[in-house]
């Protein structure tokens, strides 16, 4: 579907970003104290998405570096998914990224992972480097960049 709306998040959205978190990600969950400090590290944005604010059904996590930014985390619920909601709060992480003043936008993302990997490189990402075993389950990591 289109006409996603994307809205910034508040700390008094966290109840809503851990359960958004934990149904999205399952053991690779960050957990609850991480992504409190989502909503108080400077230089870090907390974007919802879905079609009405009561119910956000995605979220993106970044952080912007002077002229860099980064991806930190990205989730779109199960049953949402395929919907073109990721593209939505990607597209948006871009904008306010490039708004700000970033030339380049980075993340890191299991090698494995079809569905995300499809979704970066759409949105024009290059693989620029990889870290062998990076996560918990020995899966690989690929490093990722997009010119903003
Ligand atoms: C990655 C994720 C955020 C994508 O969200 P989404 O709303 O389903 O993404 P979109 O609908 O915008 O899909 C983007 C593209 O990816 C493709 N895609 C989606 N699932 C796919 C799959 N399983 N295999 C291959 N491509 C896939 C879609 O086809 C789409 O391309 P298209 O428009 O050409 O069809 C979602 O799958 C998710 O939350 N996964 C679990 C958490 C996660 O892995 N996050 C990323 C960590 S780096």
């Amino acid at each position: 579907m289109t006409g996603w709306m994307v809205w910034p998040a508040a700390l008094g959205d966290k109840a809503d970003l851990v359960r958004l978190e934990q149904q999205s990600f399952g053991d690779r969950s960050w957990g609850e104290k991480s992504l409190e400090g989502s909503f108080v590290t400077p230089g870090v944005t907390v974007l919802f998405g879905g079609k009405i604010k009561e119910a956000p059904l995605g979220f993106a996590i970044w952080r912007n570096i002077s002229s860099e930014a980064e991806l930190l985390s990205i989730g779109v619920l199960p049953h949402a998914r395929n919907e073109a909601l990721g593209a939505a709060l990607l597209g948006a992480v871009i904008a306010e990224a490039t708004q700000l003043g970033a030339q380049k936008l980075f993340l890191e993302v299991d090698a494995g992972n079809k569905a995300a990997c499809a979704l970066y490189r759409k949105r024009g990402f290059e693989e620029i480097g990889g870290r062998r075993a990076y996560y918990r389950d020995g899966s690989d990591a690929l490093t990722m960049a997009v010119k903003l």
